[in-house]
C-alpha cells in the first residue's frame, strides 16, 4: 500500500498524519533520537508481539525513557490514574522538553493527551494510534480527558499532538470486536459527512483499511481545522449518535459496551429523531441501521430505558444552557444542530435502542 500523509492545518499547532504499512520507525524514531521519552501503553497492546521491538528501539534512540503501563480498558480513565502517571514522570525526572509517545487505543490517547497538556503546564505528545477508533477518531484533533462517575469525558483539555503515527501492521493484532467498535465511527462519517464515503462502508469494513482510514481522517482534520475548540458549531457535528451512545456507555457501567459499539446504538437512535423531527427518509433510517449490522455492530441493547437514560442525557456536558444540543441528519452527509426532542420523541427513540420497537 501506498503511504499517505494528511496535516491538520492549525497554523502553529499543526501536525501530519502519516498512514501506512511499516512505517512507524521511519516517522517515531527521528522524534525520540536523544529525547526524554516517556512512552505510554496499555497492558494489553504491551503483550502483541510487535510492541517489544518498539520499547527496544525507543530505548535505545531515547536519552531517557520511562514506561508508563496502565491497565487496558475504559475504567482506567480516571483522575487517579491520571495523578499517577504525572507522578511516575516527576518520579522519572522528565523536564519540559520530553515527550509522551502514547501508543494503543483511545483510552491511551486520551490519558496521556491529557497528562501531556497538564504535567509541567504541558509537555509534547506523539499519538501512535493501535485501535481502529483511535486512528480514525480519538488521535486526531487534540480532544483528551479523563471520565469522572458523574459523566464521561468530563475532566480533559485541548492538546493537540506533534504528530500522529498509524501503522496499519499494529492494526492486524486487533480484535475483530475493536474492529467492528471502530467502524462505528466510520460509518458516521459517512452519514454526517460524504455520502459516497457511506456507499464504501455501508456493506462492512475492507480488507484493505488505509482508504477507510485516510478518508475518515481527512474528513475529522477538516473539521477540526475549522472548529478546533468545538465553538463555532462545526465540530458539533461529530457528535451524532454520541449523546445516546454517552448516556448508555455511563448507565451500563463504563467498559460493558465498547465506546463505538454505544455509538451505533446512539446513531440508532439519533437517526430515528432525525427521521420523526428532521425529515431523515425511512429508507435511509433504514439504510443507516443495515449498514451498522453489516458491519457487525449492535443496533439494540436490550434494558435500555427512559427513566435511566433521559437524566443523563440531560447532563449532557454539550448542553447548551438548559438544552441538549442533538445532531441530527436530515438527508445523507449533512447534519443539522440545536434541535429540540421532546420527551416523548425521546422515549420512542429508547424503544427502538432497546429492541422494544421496530425501526
Ligand atoms: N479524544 C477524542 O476525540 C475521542 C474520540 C472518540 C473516542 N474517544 C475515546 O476513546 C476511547 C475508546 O477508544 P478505543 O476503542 O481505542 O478503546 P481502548 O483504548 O480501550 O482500546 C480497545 C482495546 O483494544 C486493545 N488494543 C488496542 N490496539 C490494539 C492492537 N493493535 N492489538 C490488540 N489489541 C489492541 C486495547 O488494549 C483495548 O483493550 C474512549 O475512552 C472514548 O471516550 C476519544
Amino acid at each position: 500500500m501506498s503511504e499517505k500523509t494528511v496535516r491538520v492545518e492549525l497554523d502553529a499547532r499543526s501536525y501530519p498524519i502519516h498512514i501506512g504499512s511499516g512505517i512507524w520507525e521511519q516517522y517515531l524514531l527521528p522524534l525520540t533520537v536523544g529525547a526524554e521519552v516517556a512512552l505510554m501503553v496499555d497492558d494489553n497492546v504491551a503483550a502483541q508481539p510487535w510492541f517489544a521491538a518498539l520499547r527496544t528501539k525507543l530505548t535505545v534512540s531515547a536519552a531517557k525513557f520511562v514506561l508508563l503501563s496502565v491497565v487496558a480498558g475504559e475504567k482506567t480513565k480516571n483522575l487517579s490514574v491520571f495523578s499517577q502517571l504525572c507522578s511516575e514522570l516527576a518520579r522519572a525526572k522528565i523536564s519540559r522538553r520530553g515527550k509522551i509517545i502514547a501508543v494503543g487505543g483511545g483510552v491511551v490517547g486520551d490519558l496521556a493527551g491529557f497528562v501531556a497538556a497538564s504535567y509541567l503546564r504541558g509537555i509534547a505528545l506523539v499519538q501512535v494510534p493501535t485501535s481502529l477508533l483511535a486512528a480514525v477518531d480519538s488521535s486526531v484533533g487534540g480532544k483528551t480527558g479523563v471520565n469522572l462517575p458523574e459523566g464521561k469525558n468530563l475532566v480533559g483539555a485541548f492538546c493537540q499532538p506533534v504528530a500522529v503515527i498509524i501503522d496499519l501492521d499494529f492494526l492486524q493484532t486487533l480484535p475483530s470486536r475493536e474492529l467492528a467498535a471502530g467502524m462505528a465511527e466510520v460509518v458516521k462519517y459517512g452519514i454526517i459527512r460524504d455520502p459516497e464515503f457511506f456507499e464504501l462502508v455501508k456493506n462492512g469494513a475492507p480488507r484493505d483499511l488505509s482508504r477507510v482510514i485516510e478518508k475518515s481522517v481527512l474528513i475529522k482534520a477538516g473539521v477540526v481545522a475549522n472548529d478546533e475548540r468545538e465553538e463555532t458549531g462545526l465540530r458539533a457535528m461529530l457528535n451524532f449518535g454520541h449523546t445516546i451512545g454517552h448516556a448508555i456507555e455511563q448507565t451500563t457501567g463504563y467498559g460493558q459496551w465498547l465506546h463505538g459499539e454505544a455509538v451505533s446504538v446512539g446513531m440508532i437512535g439519533a437517526a430515528w429523531l432525525s427521521h420523526r423531527l428532521v425529515g431523515l427518509p425511512l429508507t435511509v433510517t433504514r439504510e443507516i441501521y443495515s449498514a451498522l449490522v453489516a458491519n457487525k455492530l449492535p443496533v439494540t441493547i436490550s434494558g435500555l430505558d427512559f427513566a435511566r437514560l433521559a437524566p443523563v442525557i440531560a447532563m449532557d456536558k454539550k448542553s447548551t444552557g438548559k438544552s441538549v444540543n442533538w445532531v441530527l441528519c436530515p438527508e445523507l452527509g449533512r447534519t443539522t444542530q440545536n434541535n429540540k426532542v421532546p420527551d416523548e420523541m425521546l422515549r420512542e427513540a429508547i424503544e427502538i435502542c432497546a429492541g422494544r420497537k421496530a425501526i
